[in-house]
């Protein structure tokens, strides 16, 4: 059989089909689920600002008086059902206890200060690792791109002092400079960058001319933009690369490893197949690997990276030119 272990962040995982932050998280049940159908691992959905300011509130009570500043983050929870950081915590921990697959944390940053305290806390409960979710809109005309990069190494930096743990950066797709962003983490300690968040984007209604603001799951034609990145980081940076968002059948993970993933991560596939579906995933990966004659995922990773690939101006502009100038 091939051999699909790996280390992510220095973690040993038996798959390289990590569970995204996501409503699979909500249950102890579905959590071992996934361990049993053979996960890598597990982030647990996020603890986000909003729920922190709101600490003795329910979220419900929220969504009742309608704050819209809290409508993207909990528009996250199908299931509402977070009293606030005493609760998150309780709730991390005991997902910790009930398997033994590696469980990352994960913590909406904006700001720093306040944030070192709950990175600390959520380490406590004795997860094996933090993943970093940078879910911000900057709308303000006033804000230069700089200054927004600056407040997430602000944020980073500060953890990193307060927290040993492995550090994961779920970022946006959104930077200028992605690569840049990538290479200034490292600096600061980070261990992984997950690639990429996903942005819950409002639609708008013509008939009733209004905001629809819905959960829509991703498809596999999201994969290309964490693809192209992949294949642009792999061999550029130290840190692993998390390929997520679009991520949905085995050949989609065996797409990611040939860019550079060292792991993706998935919650639309789980949420639209059910949880076992996992372990179709990796029987999948593991006939593709058997056909070839690839042992371990370290065989074929990063073979169709930009720095391995026979065509290193696919992920750049160069091949955009070219389809363009062939278009009819
Ligand atoms: C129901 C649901 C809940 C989610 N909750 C979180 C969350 O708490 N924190 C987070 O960083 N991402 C969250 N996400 C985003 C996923 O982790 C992931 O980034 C996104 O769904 C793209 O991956 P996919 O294409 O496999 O769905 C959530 C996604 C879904 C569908």
């Amino acid at each position: 059989m091939a051999d699909l272990k790996t280390t992510y962040m220095g973690i040993p995982l038996k798959s390289p089909v990590m569970v995204a932050a996501s409503s699979v998280s909500s249950y102890v049940d579905r959590v071992q689920m996934a361990e049993s159908a053979g996960a890598g691992a597990l982030v647990i959905r996020s603890l986000f600002e909003e729920q922190i300011s709101l600490d003795q509130w329910r979220m419900e009570e929220a969504l009742a008086i309608g704050a819209e500043s809290f409508a993207e983050a909990m528009s996250y929870f199908p299931r509402v059902e977070h009293g606030g950081i005493k609760e998150h915590l309780m709730w991390v921990e005991k997902t910790r206890k009930a398997v033994t697959l590696p469980i990352f944390a994960s913590l909406n940053a904006v700001s720093p200060g306040a944030w070192t305290t709950y990175a600390r806390q959520l380490a406590d409960t004795g997860v094996n690792g933090l993943e970093i979710n940078v879910y911000a809109v900057p709308a303000d005309p006033n804000q230069p791109g700089s200054v927004i990069e600056q407040q997430l190494y602000d944020v980073i930096e500060a953890i990193r002092k307060e927290v040993s743990l492995p550090i994961a950066v779920k970022l946006s797709p959104f930077y200028t400079a992605p690569a840049n962003v990538v290479k200034e983490l490292e600096k600061r300690g980070v261990n992984a960058v997950v690639i990429f968040n996903r942005f819950l984007q409002p639609d708008i209604d013509p008939d009733t001319e209004s905001l629809i603001n819905e959960m829509v799951l991703s498809t596999p034609a999201e994969l290309k933009v964490p693809l192209r990145w992949a294949a642009l980081l792999y061999g550029r940076t130290g840190l692993d690369i998390a390929v997520n968002t679009g991520v949905h059948t085995g050949r989609d993970v065996i797409k990611a490893l040939l860019a550079g993933a060292t792991v993706v991560q998935v919650a639309a596939t789980l949420l639209k197949n059910g949880i076992p579906y996992i372990s179709t995933m990796l029987l999948d990966i593991q006939n593709w690997m058997e056909e070839r004659g690839y042992n371990t995922l370290a065989d074929f990773r990063g073979k169709l990276s930009q720095k391995n690939c026979d065509d290193p101006f696919a992920f750049e502009r160069a091949q955009y030119v070219k389809l363009l100038s062939g278009a009819h």
